[in-house]
């Protein structure tokens, strides 16, 4: 029987609410194999306490785990580049997570702000490791007249052509087989030029997958007025970031909108996320959305192999969301707890 050895790091806010959540639900799909989960206190409250967010030799200790379940980071007393970069960038990072995966659909029973709403099936292949979020930058003469600030991104021709492999690869495993390049290489001309040449370069050993490109500002009227015609996207870190908010939104919340940070070479763990954050506003009231974290829970299995497993707890999650056992954000008025005994009870 294979035990799979998953470290859960709940993290800030409503982390803490929904990973138990999650684990909850998980441990019920122990079907032939064992998830056997460690938990790891890392959190903007250990920052404060200690002055670290991971403490020493942690990423040493996280690399012999076989997946990474991630709650949220980020807390009112902490600067928010302060507790990104302190933890969630250096194991995306530090663990080459250079893929991240963001599926929307329309789950059974939720209403889009879209009326043809149904017609949203996408995943945004997000780069997960350079652009726009490499770091890189700095700020000379701080609080003077003559401040200046840089902020640059890094485009580098290995981490532009490894995701656009992946977009490719994934693009050809679904249905539609079709991917849409978005990025803004008219007014980028360097990195965003080198986007669009890589991915007609990566194109040539896709000749089964039809190809589209569009400027990021075009992408968001195309995903409001015509879901219908997009299927597969790969965008740079910060595009992607900004379309997949409006892709959760969409999809009727940002509650149930899953993540996964993928090491595709299975060299370091991959981390699996809920997309929405800590959530300070609805933190300790109990009326988190667990959906985001069930579903990123199926996104981990299918990684680790246990399709089956992934498959079981989709179908209990769209069982749940077709009652419509809702959490406020969906306009209900269930519980963290009762929409995860309702889908521990369709499992
Ligand atoms: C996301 C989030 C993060 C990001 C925040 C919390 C810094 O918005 O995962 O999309 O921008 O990467
Ligand atoms: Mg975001």
């Amino acid at each position: 029987m294979n035990t799979y050895k998953i470290a859960s790091i709940p993290g800030d806010g409503i982390g803490n609410e929904v990973i138990p959540a999650g684990i909850e639900v998980l441990k019920m799909l122990e079907d032939g194999f064992r998830l056997e989960f460690e938990h790891f206190d890392w959190s903007s409250k250990r920052y404060v306490e200690t002055g670290r967010y991971i403490p020493e030799g942690g990423l040493e200790k996280l690399k012999r785990f076989d997946a990474i379940f991630f709650g949220a980071v980020g807390a009112p007393d902490v600067p928010d580049h302060l507790s990104l970069w302190g933890l969630r960038l250096p194991i995306c990072q530090g663990f080459d997570q250079y893929a991240n995966v963001r599926p929307s659909r329309v789950l059974p029973g939720i209403t889009s702000p879209l009326a043809n709403g149904k017609d949203i099936d996408w995943v945004i292949v997000r780069e997960n490791t350079e652009g726009e979020y490499s770091g890189s930058g700095g700020r000379v003469h701080q609080g003077l007249p003559e401040e200046v600030a840089t902020e640059t991104s890094v485009f580098t021709r290995r981490g532009v052509e490894r995701v656009h492999r992946f977009a490719f690869q994934l693009a050809r495993k679904r249905p539609r087989k079709h991917l849409t390049l978005v990025t803004k290489s008219n007014a980028q001309r360097h990195g965003m030029v080198l986007w669009d040449e890589l991915f007609y370069e990566v194109a040539q050993d896709f000749p089964d997958v039809k190809t589209e490109r569009i400027l990021v500002d075009a992408m968001t009227t195309r995903m409001v007025l015509k879901p219908a015609a997009i299927d597969t996207v790969v965008a740079s870190n910060l595009h992607a970031d900004i379309l997949s908010d409006l892709a959760a939104a969409l999809s009727g919340s940002l509650g149930i909108a899953p993540t996964a940070n993928l090491n595709p070479e299975r060299k370091f763990p991959s981390m699996f996320e809920p997309i929405h954050g800590s959530a300070f506003d609805i933190t300790g009231k109990g009326v988190a959305n667990p959906i985001a974290t069930f579903w990123t829970g199926a996104l981990m299995l299918e990684h680790l192999g246990e399709v089956k497993a992934a498959a079981r707890l989709m179908r209990a999650i769209e069982a749940v969301t077709a009652k419509k056992v809702f959490t406020p954000d969906l306009g209900g008025s269930a519980r963290t707890g009762d929409v995860t005994a309702a889908v521990v009870a369709a499992l």
